[in-house]
């Protein structure tokens, strides 16, 4: 994780499933302080943006040094830049990167960084959704989070992944359970009847029409049984 603040780690990554996991060494975190390549006494990072305009920019130069110095010690992770410019985070992402052999993280803050060090470097641009944060290290968590628990180990047998919502490229069917009735809303009969074929298509009409509702443009996507991206 290269970020200019490091003390943000593990942070919420330390806490339940994911910090369990942590502690057990299912998988495990090294941060770069990016200060630490920073130009002269004043250990700067940032300069003010070519062409004018509001705000700063993160250096290539610094940035190169801080990757580079990364990747001597993990040549083979994935590099991947949190930025609102992204191509939009995905669960089938998520997959493929928790089944890698490990991420490498540039969380930028300022107006951005440098165009040169993402091309440079090859810099895969993830976003976690279209909002702007005020750095990229929540983000990054946001990605670790989603990782891990697909790792073996760290979800219990009991948590079920087949059919959360986006494994079957909908969103997930509503649930339910003691007691019987609250506040007058009752436990839809389908579901105390024993009948897991009826229960099933119940489930799969829920979701469906959930989709269809909240996420239409994931209704295209499951139709053509591909959630692939
Ligand atoms: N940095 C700032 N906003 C972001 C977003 N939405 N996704 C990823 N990185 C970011």
């Amino acid at each position: 994780m290269l970020t200019l603040f490091p003390e943000m780690f593990p942070g919420p990554l330390g806490i339940s499933l994911v910090g369990t996991a942590l502690e057990k060494g299912i998988w495990s975190l090294e941060t770069v302080d990016i200060r630490d390549y920073g130009i002269g006494r004043h250990r700067n990072v940032d300069d003010t943006p070519a062409g004018g305009g509001a705000g700063m920019v993160m250096r290539a130069d610094v940035l190169g040094a801080a990757i580079d110095a990364a990747r001597a010690s993990a040549p083979a992770l994935t590099a991947i830049y949190l930025s609102p410019r992204g191509r939009p985070l995905t669960q089938a992402r998520v997959r493929a990167l928790a089944d890698g052999p490990g991420v490498m993280m540039l969380a930028g803050r300022f107006e951005g960084v440098d165009e040169r060090v993402i091309e440079g470097r090859g810099l895969e641009e993830v976003s976690i959704g279209d909002y702007v944060l005020s750095g990229g290290e929540l983000a990054a968590m946001v990605v670790v989070d989603a990782c891990v628990r697909l790792r073996d180990g760290v979800l219990g047998a009991a948590d079920s992944l087949g059919e959360e919502s986006f494994e079957a490229g909908l969103l997930e069917y509503p649930h339910y359970t003691r007691p019987r009735e609250w506040e007058g809303r009752a436990i839809p009969d389908v579901l105390l009847s024993g009948d897991h074929r009826r229960i099933a298509d119940w489930r799969r009409q829920e979701a469906e029409a959930l989709t269809q509702s909240r996420r239409p443009d994931l209704m295209a996507t499951a139709a053509k049984g591909d959630n692939d991206d």
